[in-house]
């Protein structure tokens, strides 16, 4: 079935995906690994434009992870360099399809250059509602966690609230972006089974998904073929079959203000 014909409510509003694989990717050629990181920015701009022209609504993408620091001087340049150029490049575009760009990470460890790149993408954006890119960048979800425990302590602290308050709801709410729902559907390319310090309070009740192909191959047709398998399963957040096939079932608090 062509994705076109899909139903509506089948397709997920939240995609998440581990962009894995571009060192392979380069190695099998006899590259090197930047060549890989480079071919894998061109595919960036493939799946976000995937994406708008599906209609998704939030695509976030785990562009440099807390631990990828500790990778070698020149990779780790390389990679800040192309985030700044694609940060650059596809602004005007972001802009004028109304799409909202955000980061979310420790953002201070970011070189100084890379850093005005990444502002100066959020405020430019920073009105658009109809899509969303989240960009994960010096990004562990141990990390966010951490941050978010903090805050909550300081408001106890301040006298702000009470500790016996403290829900789900409200800690969700001290998370990076708590106005973004989880993800329905988490995407690993690279062929490998984990989650590698992504999203990990957000992906509760996420569909995984892993495509053996890597990153900078995987295209138009992969993403969409992704999405079909998301649309064939069936989420049961805990109840049963029955409950869940009733229509009835609703995913556990996500922190999202209730409209
Ligand atoms: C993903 O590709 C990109 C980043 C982690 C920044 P890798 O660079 O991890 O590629 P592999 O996993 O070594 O092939
Ligand atoms: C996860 O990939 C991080 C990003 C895609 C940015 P890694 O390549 O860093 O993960 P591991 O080392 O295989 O777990
Ligand atoms: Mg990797």
């Amino acid at each position: 079935m062509p994705l076109t014909e899909m139903d509506s409510d089948r397709m997920p509003n939240h995609i998440a995906v581990i962009m894995d694989g571009n060192g392979r990717w380069a190695e099998a050629r006899g590259l090197e690994r930047n060549a890989g990181h480079r071919a894998g920015l061109e595919n960036v701009r493939e799946i976000v434009r995937a994406s708008g022209d599906l209609g998704l609504k939030y695509l976030t993408l785990y562009a440099f992870s807390s631990e990828n620091w500790e990778r070698p001087k020149g990779e780790v340049s390389e990679l800040m360099h192309l985030l700044e150029h694609f940060l650059e490049e596809d602004l005007e575009e972001a802009v004028s399809q109304g799409v909202r760009i955000r980061a979310v990470g420790r953002l201070d460890r970011l070189p100084p250059s890379t850093r005005t790149a990444v502002d100066k993408a959020m405020q430019a954006t920073r009105r658009n509602t109809e899509r969303h890119l989240i960009l994960a960048l010096s990004y562990g979800a141990r990390a966010e966690i951490v941050d978010a425990a903090r805050g909550l302590v300081r408001s106890v602290a301040r006298g702000d609230l009470d500790p016996e308050q403290i829900d789900e709801k409200i800690f969700a709410s001290h998370l990076y972006v708590p106005d973004v729902p989880d993800p329905d559907l988490m995407i690993r390319t690279g062929g490998e089974y984990r989650v590698s310090n992504f999203l990990l309070w957000q992906i509760a009740y996420s569909e995984l998904y892993s495509a053996p192909v890597m990153w900078p191959d995987f295209h138009r047709a992969e993403f969409e073929e992704a999405i079909l398998d998301y649309a064939g399963r069936e989420r049961r957040f805990g109840l049963t079959g029955a409950q869940a096939r009733s229509g009835s079932v609703k995913p556990p608090s996500d922190g999202v203000p209730e409209k």
